[in-house]
């Protein structure tokens, strides 16, 4: 059943019987009314993601709104490194499209472009590899490929997931620390691409694996793809819980797929309370134009920093 929140017009329309939901009535006045920012993060920290259709933002609107839900995440050092983006002027906005810098599709001649975006259809949360993670992520459908060839983004209900665990496993993880890289990731998702690259000669993020929602309240365990291995024990020690943890979190009941339907099309998720993957099944790759933008806001609460230090001063690599 829709939901109405009177003083604003927004309803929420439940996507799945334990998380997501779709909201209606939003009109896109920037600045938004303080009520409706309110509504909305108050939805998002209840159902993990929101998917607004045919919201039509502009570059300018998506950093604009993105900047009310808190301090953005930018692509400064990546620009600084050298990378080419299609949109230096605008470094909160995240390129997650299949284009490259011309706007021309992304093939096999760019085997790290596609690579990157391959280590995307593994389980994570966006920003888990670096020492401030963040909270909030809002990605915008620019341009689709055509309808039926694939690019749905699925999200895992991993508050939920972690409520189900027996108790005997969630004594087992309870004070677990997570040693998360960004290169890790990508090298399960393109062995070949980076087979000369240790992950172990980089700097790692370290987070609790069990940690509290603090805006719901509720336990949430953060496993993703990007965790190399727990304090004290090496990668093959680790990797074996966490492929279980894995294996546990992403049961089908956990799991909403969400299409886009539309050009315009805009779904902002909380990091902190759910899992996602772009899909890699999509028959558009190599042909079809996706073009993807996403801002990133970071955690600016109790554990957003995790167990490295606030204000901790080196950020991964290459991000996508
Ligand atoms: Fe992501």
């Amino acid at each position: 059943m829709p939901s109405k929140v009177e003083s604003t017009g927004l309803e929420f329309t439940p996507l799945h019987k334990t998380f997501g939901a779709e909201v209606k009535g939003m009109t896109w006045d920037l600045p938004t009314p303080k009520d409706t920012i309110e509504k909305i993060t108050d939805a998002v920290h209840k159902y993990g993601v929101l998917v607004f259709r045919k919201a039509n933002l502009s570059n300018e609107q998506h950093i604009n709104f993105s900047r009310q839900l808190g301090e953005l995440d930018d692509v400064k050092a990546h620009i600084k490194a050298g990378r080419a983006m299609r949109f230096p002027e605008q470094p909160e906005i995240f390129d997650v499209s299949n284009l490259d810098e011309h706007g021309n599709v992304i093939t096999d001649a760019d085997p790290l472009r596609r690579a990157n975006n391959k280590g995307n259809t593994l389980w994570h949360a966006d920003m888990a590899y670096n020492p401030q993670r963040c909270a909030y992520s809002l990605l915008r459908a620019v341009e689709l490929p055509p309808h039926g060839t694939g690019g749905e983004t699925e999200y895992l209900d991993s508050r939920t997931a972690y409520e189900d665990m027996p108790t005997s496993m969630k004594d087992r993880i309870e004070h677990l620390i997570t040693n998360n890289s960004l290169f890790h990731n990508r090298k399960i998702a393109a062995p070949e691409t980076f087979k000369d690259v240790d992950p172990l000669k980089f700097p790692m993020s370290r987070h609790r694996l069990v940690q509290t929602h603090e805006p719901s309240g509720r336990k949430n365990i953060y496993v993703t793809t990007y965790a190399h291995h727990f304090d004290n024990q090496s990668c093959e020690e680790s990797q074996p819980l966490l492929n279980e943890l894995l294996a546990w979190v992403s049961q089908p009941k956990y799991l909403l797929s969400v299409p886009y339907e539309n050009d315009g099309d805009l779904v902002l998720w909380d990091n902190r309370a759910v899992l996602h993957r772009a899909t890699e099944t999509g028959t558009y790759e190599g042909k079809y134009r996706r073009d993807m933008r996403r801002t990133t806001v970071k955690d600016g609460g109790k554990y957003g920093w995790g167990e490295n230090g606030v204000n901790c001063n080196w950020q991964a690599g290459l991000t996508n």
